[in-house]
């Protein structure tokens, strides 16, 4: 079953072995992509989709040094290179698309405020180029200042198919800043964009109203995470909401919507895909801590339609050539997640 064609929008995906999102921090000063990012993500272009790394759609909203930006025409003509590399070995590749919100820190910023739904700041420390530094309290945006916050990620959607790309993911997970509305902690918010959950969904579905009329829904997917306690996120009923954005996610018609079945801390559980896969009738990825056995069962059993896999690929460029073969894996190195430079980035070897 992983390698049974998936039609994703337009795209007709090979196989369902795919890349998922990882910040790999090995953007240029100025958040501009560079040739070694377009041979690591040519080196996977045998994964079925590749999604990018975590993109700033907007100048001023940093959250991890050496992220890349997709909102200048330096960076377009930047990711265009990694675009065509992926495209000359015959792959496919979804940029995501991200604000942070107050992940960012105006320290990473040239002092620029950040924003959120409400003026609460994640716990503990963000690590800036000066050092560990506490997270900043965000200002929390007023319903006037939406439609500017909405356009950020419409004009990074248009500038990645500028750069070539397929389509874009637009990040909704992990505590940036759509799911800082999502979720019930931090979004204590008593006007139209807080409390229920149709007005916690409010900027999620400006957003890909948005994004859709600028790009074709068929290019849009999108990454949400129910249960994630990263940056201080919590809901009081993750499975509402999941089963509440599951059905009406069916009305736009969107390329994917991928979830993330866990919370990286192991704090919050529930079987999220469960009511994601009930309610949402177009593709499914799931994704954090499959096996290749675990996806297949999980995609024969029709829980899923791919999965997308994050230390895994990372550490094996050819995933779908060794799954394929039952090869062993290389491991990830931690240590290298997030460092400069080639090492642990494009030298893990293929078969
Ligand atoms: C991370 O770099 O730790 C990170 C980035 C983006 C995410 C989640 C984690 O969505």
């Amino acid at each position: 079953m992983l390698f049974t064609p998936l039609k994703v929008g337009t795209l007709t995906l090979p196989n369902r072995v795919l890349l998922a999102p990882l910040t790999r921090a090995r953007a240029d000063t100025g958040h501009m992509p560079n040739a070694l990012m377009a041979e690591y993500y040519s080196q996977r272009a045998t994964g079925g989709l590749l999604i990018t790394e975590c993109t700033m759609v907007a100048p001023g909203t940093s959250a991890f040094i050496n992220e890349p930006g997709i909102y200048s025409d330096a960076q377009i003509a930047a990711w265009k290179k990694v675009t065509d590399a992926v495209h000359a070995k015959g792959g496919r590749i979804f940029m995501q698309i991200w604000h942070a919100g107050r992940a960012a820190h105006p320290d990473m910023n040239d002092g620029a405020a950040t924003v959120s739904s409400c003026a609460t700041a994640i716990e503990g420390d963000i690590q800036t180029a000066n050092g560990k530094v506490p997270n900043a309290v965000p200002h929390a945006l007023t319903a006037e200042e939406i439609p500017a916050i909405v356009a950020t990620y419409v004009q990074g959607a248009k500038n990645a198919i500028a750069a070539g790309f397929d389509g874009v993911e637009v990040h909704g997970a992990n505590g940036y800043l759509i799911d800082q509305f999502l979720r019930d902690t931090p979004n204590q918010r008593t006007d139209s964009y807080g409390g229920a959950l149709e007005n916690r969904a409010r900027l999620l579905f400006e957003v890909l109203t948005a994004v859709t009329a600028a790009i074709g829904s068929e290019r849009v997917g999108l990454r949400l995470s129910p249960l994630n306690s990263y940056n201080s996120m919590k809901d009081s009923d993750p499975m509402a909401l999941i089963s509440y954005l599951g059905e009406k996610l069916n009305a736009f018609n969107l390329a994917y919507l991928h979830v993330m079945r866990a919370d990286f801390f192991g704090v919050q559980k529930a079987d999220v895909l469960i009511p994601a896969r009930e309610k949402y009738k177009g593709v499914l990825i799931g994704n954090m801590g499959y096996t290749a056995e675990e996806a297949e069962a999980a995609i024969a059993a029709g829980k899923l339609d791919a999965v997308a896999f994050g230390t895994a690929f990372l550490a094996n460029p050819d995933l779908p050539a060794r799954i394929q073969a039952k090869a062993a894996l290389n491991t990830p190195d931690a240590d290298t997640f997030y460092t400069p430079g080639a090492k642990g980035y494009t030298d893990y070897p293929s078969l």
